[in-house]
């Protein structure tokens, strides 16, 4: 099949969330005048249709095949020279009985962001904050990191020719999203700070040293991301679940999910809405307090500590789009301490699925939300896994070890043997006979 033509990108109006101002998508702007962050507003002169959509399911066209830019019209109607694609999306859907078990859910399905090209969800928005960045003819990108955004955000910018600044906090952020940063160029700055002095600081950098700001708090990057909502409903045949759980960090995530499912409605793909769980570390829960409190602002946490370093962020920059999400799709929040965090890793890893820590707490979260009777055994729950199990492997093999303090007492310890034939075809029989229950 071939590609319709994308519509130009002055049909797109950037609208601030906090007074009424819009902007032209053409300034390089990330922030409303007010102080307020921006969304993108679309126009949609010629939404596809279902059938189009799923046609482009069997295009072998670079565009049809990644699964945000399927979603072109939606997302970002850019001219198809700008669009940097590796191509991202299609990411499987998993389900096994012992994790409906464990949560008390009959159907129990796991969306694996953290299948998409550098390992992270993140692939979604950055594919679509890059493409932005090549159209208004930027040469350099920067973003602050808890290590998923830096590190797709430097696979992108070296394979389609820019340059990247990624700013760390140091000894915070997971080792395989370090390496992945050093391995693919970025110039890395470690900040000896956390997070949340990490962001302020690039904020306020990337408009004095004219360097292209890549964090989530860009709305281009929330339009890729919104396509993990959109991509779901066309996996499940243009269904839709009753629950929607995601971990929440800096909370980019929830809202893109929240505007994807909006506009699907709007544009009638879709003729109901799901509700939606936001879970998140309760060492760095700023969004739980606020909702417990029935405040309507994210307060900052002066200091946040999880071990699920992706999430260990205390003032997270898109609360206010969190909190709309909330309301409008009848949310709730809960909380994963680091044990629980932990164990339910344990078992999503040994159940072949595996995921870092921070896409855990969405199990924490489902087993204590059917706990309390918010989530039903009956209904249908998606939990989206952010994350791939390799991006924090110190995490898994101190468990496995049983080096974590927090950890179990029967982890998956290497066993030490001999080199010797005989002394292993011994254990292999003893150890099979254990299976069998012998
Ligand atoms: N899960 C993982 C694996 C993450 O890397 C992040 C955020 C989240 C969940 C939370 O998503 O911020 O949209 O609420 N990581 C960012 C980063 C902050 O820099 O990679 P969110």
């Amino acid at each position: 099949m071939s590609l319709s033509a994308p519509p130009p990108v002055g049909d797109l109006r950037l609208a601030c969330l906090s007074c009424e101002a819009t902007y032209s998508a053409w300034e390089v702007r990330y922030r409303c005048d007010c102080g307020g962050v921006l969304e993108v507003l679309h126009a949609h002169p010629s939404p596809p249709t279902r059938q189009q959509l799923d046609e482009r399911l069997r295009s072998r066209a670079t565009l049809d095949r990644s699964g945000v830019w399927r979603f072109r019209e939606m997302v970002l109607p850019l001219a198809e020279e700008h669009i940097a694609s590796r191509p991202e999306g299609n990411t499987p859907l998993y389900r096994h009985p012992d994790l409906s078990a464990h949560a008390g859910v009959h159907e129990l399905l796991f969306k694996h962001e953290g299948e998409n090209p550098t390992g992270s969800f993140k692939d979604r928005g950055m594919t679509t904050g890059l493409s932005m960045a090549r159209a208004l003819g930027q040469r350099s990108v920067a973003c602050a990191s808890t290590g998923n955004t830096s590190a797709s955000m430097a696979a992108y910018a070296s394979l389609f020719g820019l340059r990247s600044f990624v700013f760390i906090p140091e000894g915070a952020i997971a080792f395989g999203k370090l390496a992945q940063a050093l391995a693919y160029g970025a110039t890395t700055l470690q900040i000896r700070g956390d997070f949340d002095d990490a962001m302020r600081l690039v904020e306020s950098l990337c408009a004095r040293a004219g360097v292209y700001l890549l964090n989530s708090l860009n709305p281009f990057r929330l339009e890729g991301q919104k396509s993990i909502a959109m991509e779901l409903v066309q996996d499940l045949g243009w269904d839709v679940p009753d629950w929607l759980v995601v971990p929440g960090g800096n909370l980019g995530n929830a809202s893109a999910l929240h505007k994807g499912l909006r506009e699907l409605h709007d544009l009638g793909l879709i003729h109901r809405l799901p509700r939606l769980a936001i879970i998140q570390a309760a060492g760095a829960n700023p969004l739980v307090r606020a909702v417990r409190a029935g405040e309507t602002v994210v307060a900052p946490l002066p200091r946040a500590q999880t071990l699920a370093t992706a999430i260990r962020i205390g003032a997270p920059v898109s609360g206010p789009k969190a909190l709309r999400a909330l309301r409008e799709l009848r949310g709730v929040v809960e909380e994963a301490t680091d044990k629980e965090i932990l164990e339910a890793k344990a078992l999503l890893d040994r159940c072949g699925i595996g995921a870092e820590p921070a896409s855990c707490t969405t199990l924490v979260g489902v087993k204590k939300l059917r706990a309390r009777g918010v989530i039903s055994a009956e209904e249908r729950v998606v939990c989206v896994l952010t994350g791939h199990v390799l991006k924090d492997p110190e995490v898994v093999v101190d468990y496995h070890l049983g080096r974590h303090a927090l950890g179990a007492d029967a982890p998956n310890t290497p066993l030490q043997v001999d080199a010797d034939e005989n002394a292993l075809l011994r254990l292999l029989d003893s150890l099979q006979t254990d299976l069998s229950g012998g």
